[in-house]
C-alpha cells in the first residue's frame, strides 16, 4: 500500500483547511452563540429583524400584525405608517425560521432515528425560540389569518403544542400578544399557540398550558406610576418584596415572567433595576438594546 505523502505542520494545515466542506462543522448557523433569556421587544425595528436577535442569542422575539379587509397577508410594524408590503409576517419571521430550521433538521441516514427536531441554536438544540405575535388590529378576525401562517412551521412539526394535557416542546413556541383573543385560544382542546399572561393578574384560568411567559408593567406592579419615578438607587425594600412576591407566585405555577416598562437610564438606575430583576428570578429580560442586554447577562 502506498503511503501518502506526510501531513504538512499543523499551523501551515489548518488556513488550508477552513471552511472545506470536508472539515466544516455541519450545522455551523448560530455556532458559537450562547443562549440568553432576552425578549427582543419591537424586534422588527432592527435593520435586520430576527437574524439580529439570533446573532446575539435572544431566545424571545416580537412582531406587531396587522390584517386588512380583502387581505390574506399580515404586515409588520409599529403603527399604520410603518406598514409596507414587503414587512410581512412570512417574509420577516416564518420564512426565515424554515430555512434556518430546514438547514438545523438535514434529512439523512443520520438523522433518520432522531425523535425530536432540533431547534434554531447549535450550542442548545433543545432550546425553543419564543415568537410573540402582538395583534394590532381586531384579535377575532386577525386570528385566523396567523394561524394560516404559522402553516409551514406547523407542518414541518416545528411548533410547540398544546396536546390537551400538556405542552409538548418544539424548536418555536408561538405567544400571542395584545389583541390576541385568549378566550378563542382556551377554548380549544389541542394548538400550537399559546397567550401572553397577565403578569399582575394570575389566576386558575391562566394556567402555564395556556399562559407559559406572563408579562407586566414593573411600574404597575410596584405601584409607581411610570418608570421615572423609580428611585435611582433601584427599588426599595417594598418594591423589591411585590416584585419577588409576583414572580415567585408566577414561578409556583409554572409560569415564566417578563417585565417591562423597566428603566433605561441612566445607567446607574438601569444596572441596579436589571440587577434586581434578575436576583428575584425574573426570566426575560425585555431589551431594545440587544447588545447591551446581552453584556449584562454574560
Ligand atoms: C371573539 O369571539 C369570542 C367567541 O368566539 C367572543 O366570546 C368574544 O367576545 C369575541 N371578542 C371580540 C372582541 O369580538
Ligand atoms: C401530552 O403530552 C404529555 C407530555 O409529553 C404526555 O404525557 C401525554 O400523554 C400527552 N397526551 C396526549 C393526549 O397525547
Ligand atoms: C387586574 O385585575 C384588576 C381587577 O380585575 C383590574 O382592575 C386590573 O386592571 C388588572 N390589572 C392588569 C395589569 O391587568
Ligand atoms: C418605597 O417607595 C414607595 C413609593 O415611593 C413608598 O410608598 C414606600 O413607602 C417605600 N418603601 C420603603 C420601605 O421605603
Ligand atoms: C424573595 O422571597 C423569598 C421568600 O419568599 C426569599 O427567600 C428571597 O430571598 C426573596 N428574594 C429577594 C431578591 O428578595
Amino acid at each position: 500500500m502506498a503511503s501518502a505523502s506526510p501531513l504538512p505542520p499543523i499551523k501551515e494545515l489548518l488556513p488550508s483547511l477552513k471552511g472545506s466542506p470536508v472539515t466544516r462543522y455541519q450545522s455551523d448557523f448560530t455556532r458559537d452563540i450562547f443562549v440568553k433569556q432576552i425578549h427582543s421587544h419591537n424586534d422588527y425595528w432592527r435593520d435586520v429583524p430576527l437574524y439580529t436577535a439570533l446573532s446575539y442569542g435572544v431566545q424571545s422575539v416580537e412582531a406587531d400584525v396587522w390584517h386588512f379587509e380583502d387581505d390574506e397577508v399580515l404586515y409588520v410594524g409599529h403603527h399604520e405608517a410603518a406598514l409596507g408590503p414587503q414587512r410581512t409576517l412570512a417574509s420577516l419571521y416564518i420564512d426565515p425560521l424554515v430555512q434556518i430550521l430546514s438547514q438545523a433538521n438535514p434529512e439523512n441516514k443520520f438523522t433518520s432515528e432522531q425523535k425530536k427536531p432540533n431547534g434554531v441554536f447549535d450550542t442548545w438544540s433543545s432550546a425553543t425560540l419564543y415568537l410573540f405575535i402582538d395583534v394590532k388590529t381586531k384579535g377575532n378576525e386577525t386570528w385566523p389569518y396567523v394561524e394560516n401562517a404559522l402553516q409551514p412551521l406547523l407542518e414541518k412539526g416545528w411548533l410547540t403544542q398544546f396536546n390537551g394535557t400538556d405542552i409538548v416542546p418544539g424548536p418555536v413556541t408561538v405567544i400571542g400578544t395584545g389583541n390576541t383573543p385568549a378566550e378563542y385560544v382556551s377554548s380549544l382542546s389541542t394548538r400550537s399557540f399559546f397567550v401572553d399572561g397577565p403578569l399582575a393578574n394570575l389566576t386558575d384560568s391562566t394556567p402555564y398550558t395556556l399562559n407559559p411567559i406572563a408579562s407586566g408593567s414593573l411600574a404597575q406592579l410596584i405601584g409607581v406610576d411610570g418608570a421615572d419615578q423609580i428611585d435611582i438607587k433601584g427599588l426599595n425594600e417594598s418594591q423589591l418584596g411585590l416584585l419577588n412576591e409576583t414572580v415567585t407566585k408566577a414561578h409556583s405555577m409554572g409560569i415564566m415572567t417578563r417585565l417591562w416598562d423597566v428603566p433605561w437610564w441612566p445607567v446607574e438606575k438601569r444596572n441596579q433595576v436589571w440587577s434586581q430583576i434578575l436576583a428575584v428570578g425574573s426570566d426575560f429580560l425585555n431589551a431594545d438594546d440587544l447588545e447591551l442586554a446581552s453584556e449584562f447577562l454574560s
